[in-house]
């Protein structure tokens, strides 16, 4: 790509949020293999160029076994403050405001680190960022749904002693086999404890998963979502409610989600009247920060730039900020978009 390609230009000016974005995703190989050294963990990799071979996936199962295995190199509290500091960085760099992240206690605390070893790393890193970086953040904590309800209980309870740093809560990790359903309790306690709630659905398993969560979790927004076109009734549901989704193109083409990219569904549903965003899941594994991913997908699709407009604003719309701030930031898409028009 080129940083000249007005297409690109416009990309980077626009301000924009990013609400599908695991921190465990953005664990680029040199970090990882200076973590695995300092920490002694043994990696089956012998160098960048090794870890960078490995990632070529059937699906999403394959990526997790790299994913979790990548995290193991992940130990003490400035761990989790670099691997996320690294983040804001880079996100900045691209002009997101805001930043809307996941993180998987789970996969840190199965394998014996204290779950406040993760949360003070990565809150101390998110306050440090909004004071110098000038990005907005909010974290939201997934449970892996391919671990037991029990364990997703439990974590909830780690996780009240740390309320105030936490947005909301998620799901990801294998989604077929482990349909909403099963943490509708987990859930439940999570909104009485006043968390939003978020989920992956439809990523990889069909639209029915789709309406559980949105029934049985009470989702205020769905992660990928792909799937719900497979159904006309949830797909009217989730116009009518304004469901908005978080789309990530390159995480769905390397998966093999959704290939090629040109068939990637974000224009339908910009024409149907959902409010589909852009973001870049794990862009260590998949090639691409969100301006990659915005870039990509406008020339695979032929997203105009008005289409592109739509798509930062719905990134502004279906972020948790206040709405004093939605309003800035929606002015200010305008006025990039009327000097940017050729
Ligand atoms: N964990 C990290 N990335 C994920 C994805 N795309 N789907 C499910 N779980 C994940
Ligand atoms: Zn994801």
């Amino acid at each position: 790509m080129s940083a000249k390609d007005p297409l690109y230009e416009l990309i980077s000016k626009l301000p924009k949020a990013e609400l599908h974005l695991h921190l465990e995703g953005t664990l680029e190989p040199e970090m990882m293999l200076e973590k695995a050294k300092k920490n002694g963990v043994k990696l089956p990799y012998g160098g960048i160029e090794d870890v960078r071979r490995a990632y070529r996936f059937r699906d999403l199962q394959s990526f997790l076994d790299l994913y979790y295995l990548g995290v193991s190199s992940l130990v003490d509290e400035q761990d989790f403050f670099d691997l996320a500091y690294a983040y804001f960085k880079r996100a900045a760099s691209q002009n997101v405001r805001r930043a809307e992240v996941f993180f998987d206690p789970q996969a840190h605390t199965r394998r014996g680190i204290d779950f406040g070893t993760v949360i003070k790393g990565i809150h101390k890193a998110a306050v440090k960022a909004e004071e110098e970086l000038g990005i907005s953040v909010g974290l939201i904590m997934c449970f892996l749904r391919d671990m037991p309800e029990s364990s997703a209980m439990e974590t909830l309870e780690q996780a009240l002693q740390y309320r105030s740093w936490i947005l909301g809560v998620g799901l990801d990790s294998k989604e077929l086999g482990n349909p909403p359903s099963k943490f509708e309790r987990v859930f439940r306690r999570a909104r009485d404890e006043g968390f939003i709630a978020v989920a992956h659905a439809g990523e990889e398993a069909p639209a029915e998963y789709v309406w559980e969560a949105v029934k049985l979790l009470r989702v205020a927004r769905i992660d990928h979502g792909y799937h719900i076109l497979d159904d006309p009734i949830l797909t009217n549901k989730v116009i009518q409610d304004k469901i908005p989704l978080t789309t990530c193109p390159l995480s769905a083409l390397k998966l093999n989600h959704i290939t090629p990219l040109n068939r990637f569904p974000v224009k339908i549903m910009l024409k149907l009247g959902m409010v589909p965003t852009i973001n870049s899941d794990d862009p260590a594994y998949f090639g691409g920060y969100i301006n990659e991913n915005f870039y990509e997908t406008a020339k695979a699709i032929g997203l105009t730039y008005e289409d592109i407009a739509v798509l930062a604003k719905n990134s502004i719309i279906a972020s948790f900020l206040p709405y004093y701030r939605k309003i800035d930031l929606l002015n200010e898409i305008d006025n990039v978009v009327q000097s940017s028009i050729p």
